[in-house]
């Protein structure tokens, strides 16, 4: 078992991955539309990030909405949008405070003009934050990733600047969305389910899932502690014997 820090409690992974999934449920139990349930989730992940910095996670990457969410009603699908520049509206305003630098993996050509504006000048503006990196899978999906990466490559080849049998594994990653963030010692998965739904495929070759009983809006730092805790009972050989 590893030494405890300070705060008597295990230290994290430098890096950890949340599916924030459950939302919908949350909503339904209590009656309510599913973009309440959104609403509430958008203050877990508030708190939840909060609670990364002061226990030391360096990156945090979120999957909020993914590159299948499309199918979902037109009224969910901008329930969802709306939602989402609000809450970059008011993480613009309370940066100071918040203290986390904020990345955006996902194709963020198909959101609207206003939310694309949002998420680049909460990326530059955060970039003086060090303490916690925010990874924002929007329009994220992990094939869909993996292609604009091959897209890219494949663009240096006939210009010339790369050539195909040069390619390594640690120079196809920095063609990927996550390119120079080491991958995710830690998956979590709230809501029950038991997939991973197009969610770093590549990064998370050699990570630690956890599959939780919670619903995301029901998430509490609590639940992170037990997940970190889980992922110091695991052995990880990475195919070593
Ligand atoms: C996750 O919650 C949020 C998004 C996928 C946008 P869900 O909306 O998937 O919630 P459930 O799975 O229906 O409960
Ligand atoms: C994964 O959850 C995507 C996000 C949490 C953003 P989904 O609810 O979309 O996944 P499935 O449909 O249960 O696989
Ligand atoms: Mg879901």
């Amino acid at each position: 078992m590893m030494a405890l820090s300070e705060n008597g409690k295990l230290p994290p992974p430098q890096h950890v991955a949340i599916i924030m999934d459950g939302n919908g449920r949350w909503a339904k139990n209590r009656g309510l539309p599913r973009t309440a349930g959104h609403k509430a989730g958008g203050e877990t992940f508030r708190r939840i990030a909060n609670y990364c910095r002061t226990i030391g996670v360096k990156y945090l990457t979120v999957y909020a909405f993914s590159t299948e969410n499309w199918k979902r009603s037109q009224e969910e699908v901008s329930g969802i949008m709306t939602l989402l520049e609000r809450y970059l509206t008011e993480a613009l305003r309370d940066m100071e405070k918040n203290r986390v630098c904020f990345h955006f993996f996902g194709d963020l050509s198909r959101l609207s003009p206003k939310l694309r504006k949002l998420c680049e000048d909460t990326q530059s503006r955060s970039s003086e934050f060090h303490e916690v990196q925010v990874n924002f899978c929007l329009n994220y999906g992990g094939r869909d990733e993996l292609v604009r990466a091959a897209r890219a490559f494949a663009a240096d080849v006939a210009a010339g600047k790369r050539s195909p049998d040069s390619l390594s594994e640690d120079e196809f990653a920095n063609y990927l969305d996550s390119a120079g963030v080491p991958d995710p010692e830690l998956v979590i998965r709230p809501s029950g389910e038991m997939r991973t739904s197009n969610f770093l495929p590549w990064q998370t070759a050699y990570s630690e899932f956890v599959f939780m009983n919670v619903l995301w809006p029901d998430f509490r730092p609590e639940d992170l502690d037990a997940a970190i805790e889980e992922y110091h009972r695991r052995n990880r050989r990475f195919g070593g014997a």
